[in-house]
């Protein structure tokens, strides 16, 4: 698969994990509520400016974004289950989270095989972000 259809892919489940996270952040409850709405909207306001800077990289390497792409067959990140308990979002969100690193890693790794120095970077960049907010997650779980 060519690293644009890579990236093509990778754009929909960050958009995906965007959604949930933007979901989440609503939907949380408890005594804890101020933080993880907080975090979570850390969360997807991150995954969300992500969706257009991926988006733009795509279209400099000159493919359009595809808006046919079927969102629940087609990508990774599993479909929204709408549990609601902290654990079960705190664990959601960690693992789409996963997804998207392993997605980028993979990306990275044949960017620069490839010699795709700009997706290289832009990808590297996108991994620090997601492994930060991995981090903060991660250590919101007590048994990570
Ligand atoms: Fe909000």
């Amino acid at each position: 698969m060519s690293c644009q259809k890579k990236l093509q892919y990778l754009i929909h489940d960050n958009f995906i994990a965007y959604h949930h996270a933007h979901i989440d952040h609503f939907n949380v409850t408890g005594p804890h509520f101020n933080d993880y709405h907080s975090l979570l909207q850390e969360v997807y306001e991150s995954l969300y400016s992500w969706f257009d800077k991926l988006s733009e990289q795509l279209r400099t390497m000159g493919e359009f974004v595809d808006g046919t792409i079927d969102l629940d067959k087609q990508c990774l990140i599993e479909p929204h289950d709408n549990g609601r308990t902290t654990s079960i979002i705190l664990n959601r969100s960690s693992y789409n989270l996963e997804v998207l690193i392993k997605c980028g890693n993979a990306l990275y790794k044949e960017a620069g095989k490839e010699g795709h120095g700009a997706l290289e970077t832009i990808v590297g960049d996108y991994l620090v972000d997601l492994n930060k907010l991995k981090w903060k997650v991660d250590s919101c779980l007590t048994n990570p």
